[in-house]
């Protein structure tokens, strides 16, 4: 049986062939089990805080002053590396980026045996979805429905970041998004908060495992927070207004999540949120995250954002920013060094307190005793390359790559294609290696990476290739997207595909188009990939586009002309097997859409967790809630949904009570069975709507999933366990309630899912 939740999942008595409780471990207001969920740091220690004490004594007011610095590798290296001596030998806190373990092992000895008290340094890197063995973006992942895919990441990722001497890691980034203009909707799990708090803690863990001290762990830091994935017209850095109960119900949750599940450091966010910057807001850090959460790592600042409190318009000066920042709760100052340079002024003229300063401090060497850093302050560098891309890591990669592939289309079967035919390889990324890691390459361009042409060629001896046309996505201050493939004369392309017996035709977007400062304004394919396909089609030979992107793309020029469709987003290192695995059956892509695809720029925000209007959409009327020139009330594809080379049926959703107190629970059960074709997986989906509550509520709120594999004609039940933190919600006063009334939930494969059974809450 695999069920794929693993450690968070219950058995109970099986039913049918088999059942596990899935569902419902993340609540809007906290975990259910607390017990499951272990936190993945060593537990409180009073060692540690004495040893914390102790040391915080000994600090004078410069020394605590460094020690909430956090400086880039740049910064380090500036003056041939004399700035990061001075800079290691008065204490500094943490660096970044900085990913030598020669270098690393220097600083850190300047640090320990020639500054006053000997604090190591806390080296830290953006390991977001690898380190050199790159694994798919965190959307794929998303896509995965797999929370082991997460947490293998993070496993593989901490073990080669920490063999170069890091032990800090930026992830996971849980950013909720509704807005695919974003460039960094690539880098969490979509739009959902349940998914995303369920990989959020499989990242954590993964990453972290008991404790971090261990030599191949690291700590995590969750970010951005918070709600930095709804930035107005999707333009990254920009603003954020929000009502509180969208803020708490839908962003949040996944921030809590990789709290609860150990995440031991916190970065706050560029954008304002109505108003306040993301670094210079008190509620946010200090009375959500720090008490409501009882946090006691600490927040550092996003890249500069402490000195942006100018642009933003809430501070004054550089003394007035780092006072604001410090005052709200944040911790550590990354690039900037306004707290640092005017901290002693601060102090005298009382804008900042000394116990406030304490308190950074004491949550910053609370971390690094924690990590174990003064045990042991340096890495091996002997052992740091053989650490990287081991063949056990790169079968991960490969195997993830394909968990997180989502079939789209597959007109008449085209797919999978047969080996043993003559395949052609077609398109501007067939043959390319540069694009496949996607915007957060970490180290990746360091790794030997499997293009699409290598893995097809792989199974499938002799493919031919043509490019098509050229997509160089190019980087400012060019941006120049008239040179993404801008040629129409596709003769070559045409010659070859013609000679084949059927062709995997590889497009989409390049890593520069998504990520950070990516925002686009036209979700198309960039150039004219479009024409490409109807090139390809006009051949008559059977293909699949395979897409490469990391946010969801308006497909209307795709849909219908292609007769297959698979989503590939950015694979990472092996994506060329992981694509070669799926197209040829010997991987049944199970993936499921993390995020809304529009049909058009023009319905951004389109969503599936949506609230009601008083006009639902109905393309038959006139004054409703819809847009005239689109015939439909629905995105292109939508959240939940993917195919598969199988057929399955989700039937026989049952409750084992149809009435449950405000504090009870219950279970819903559903029948998931493999009816038509080869083994493959299907991913269980349990919504629940409130549908009269004190404020609207979403129409639909994914509470539980699971991955399933089911051999030919096998069927089994899966179980969730629904309680209040389920039918709960948030209302505007920041309050979780649980109003008594009627609650239906939904069960099958995709957002879509009609199979409806309903409770009622009792009592308040
Ligand atoms: C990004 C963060 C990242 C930081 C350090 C910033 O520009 O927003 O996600 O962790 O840089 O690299």
């Amino acid at each position: 049986m695999n069920l794929r939740r693993g450690r968070f999942a219950t058995a109970i008595a099986a039913v049918a062939t088999s059942a596990a409780v899935a569902g419902g471990v993340y609540a809007a207001g906290g975990p259910k089990d607390e017990a499951a969920l272990e936190p993945a740091r060593p537990a409180a220690s009073k060692n540690v805080e004495k040893r914390v004490d102790a040391l915080l004594r000994k600090m004078t007011t410069e020394e605590k002053l460094q020690q909430v610095q956090l400086l880039s590798d740049g910064q380090m290296n500036e003056e041939g590396g004399a700035r990061g001596d001075r800079e290691a030998k008065a204490g500094v806190g943490g660096v970044f980026s900085l990913v030598d373990p020669v270098k690393i092992n220097h600083f850190q000895k300047v640090a320990v045996e020639q500054s006053r008290l000997g604090i190591p340094i806390l080296f830290a890197y953006d390991t977001i979805h690898g380190f050199r063995t790159i694994f798919p973006i965190p959307l794929a992942t998303g896509s995965s429905f797999d929370p082991d895919v997460a947490s293998e990441d993070h496993k593989i990722g901490a073990r080669e970041s920490a063999a170069v001497g890091l032990k800090q890691i930026y992830s996971p980034m849980v950013d909720v998004s509704h807005e695919p203009r974003w460039g960094r909707i690539s880098e969490a799990a979509g739009e959902d908060p349940y998914l995303n708090s369920v990989m959020a803690a499989a990242r954590v863990k993964g990453a972290q495992g008991r404790d971090y001290s261990a030599s191949d762990k690291v700590v995590t830091s969750v970010k951005h927070y918070a709600a930095y994935g709804q930035p107005e017209a999707g333009r990254d850095y920009n603003t954020t207004d929000m009502s509180e109960q969208r803020l708490r119900n839908l962003y949040l949750p996944p921030f809590k999540a990789a709290v609860d599940a150990g995440a031991d450091t916190a970065m706050c966010s560029f954008n304002a949120i109505n108003g306040v910057p993301g670094c210079a807001n008190k509620r946010l850090e200090t009375d959500i995250l720090k008490k409501e959460w009882r946090f006691d790592g600490f927040i550092e600042s996003d890249y500069t954002a402490v000195a942006e409190l100018l642009n933003h318009g809430t501070a004054a000066s550089p003394a007035d920013a780092g006072a604001q920042a410090l005052n709200a709760g944040t911790d550590s100052e990354m690039v900037s060094t306004f707290i640092r340079d005017n901290g002693k002024q601060l102090l005298a003229q009382r804008k900042i307190s000394m116990a406030r300063l304490d308190d950074a401090v004491r949550r910053i060497l609370r971390v690094k005793f924690r990590a174990g850093l003064f045990e042991n302050p340096y890495v091996d560098v002997a052992k740091a390359e053989a650490a990287q891309e081991q063949p056990e890591a790169l079968a991960a990669a490969r195997k993830a790559g394909g968990r997180s592939m989502v079939l789209l289309e597959n007109d008449g079967k085209v797919l999978p294609l047969d080996p043993s035919k003559k395949t052609a390889v077609i398109g501007p990324l067939a043959d390319n290696a540069k694009d496949m890691v996607g915007p957060w390459w970490g180290r990746g361009d360091d790794s030997k990476k499997v293009t699409v042409l290598d893995g097809i060629r792989a199974q499938s001896p002799g493919a031919t290739y043509a490019e098509g046309c050229k997509l160089p996505g190019n980087e400012p201050p060019q941006y120049d997207e008239s040179e993404d493939c801008p040629t129409t004369d596709f003769t070559e392309a045409k010659a070859v595909a013609g000679a084949a017996d059927q062709v995997v035709v590889a497009v989409g977007e390049t890593r520069a188009h998504s990520g950070e400062a990516a925002a686009r304004s036209v979700l198309d394919l960039p150039g004219n990939q479009e024409q490409l396909i109807e090139a390809i089609k006009s051949t008559g030979k059977p293909f699949v586009v395979v897409l490469f992107n990391g946010r969801p793309l308006t497909l209307d020029g795709v849909v219908g002309v292609a007769p297959a469709i698979l989503e590939a987003w950015f694979p990472g290192v092996q994506a060329g097997n992981s694509v070669a695995d799926v197209v040829f059956g010997k991987v049944n892509p199970g993936g499921k859409l993390p995020v809304s695809f529009p049909r058009r720029v023009g319905q951004v925000p389109i969503y599936y967790n949506h609230e009601p209007t008083g006009r639902p959409c109905d393309v038959t009327q006139k004054y409703v809630s819809r847009h005239r020139d689109i015939k439909s009330c629905d995105p292109q594809y939508v959240f939940g949904y993917g195919l598969s080379y199988s057929q399955f049926e989700v039937t026989n959703l049952r409750l084992s009570r149809t009435s449950v107190s405000s504090r009870g629970s219950l279970n819903a059960s559903v029948d998931v069975r493999n009816v038509a074709g080869p083994a493959g997986d299907e991913v269980v989906q349990l919504y629940l709507n409130d549908p009269v509550a004190s404020i609207s509520q979403p129409v639909r709120r994914l509470r539980g999933f699971e991955r399933v594999t089911l051999s030919p004609g096998e069927q089994r039940t899966v179980t969730f366990k629904i309680d209040r933190s389920d039918f709960g919600f948030y209302d505007n006063s920041g309050r979780f309630v649980v109003e008594p009334g009627r609650i239906d939930l939904y069960a099958g494969n995709s957002s879509k899912a009609t199979m409806r059974q309903s409770f009622t809450v009792t009592g308040g």
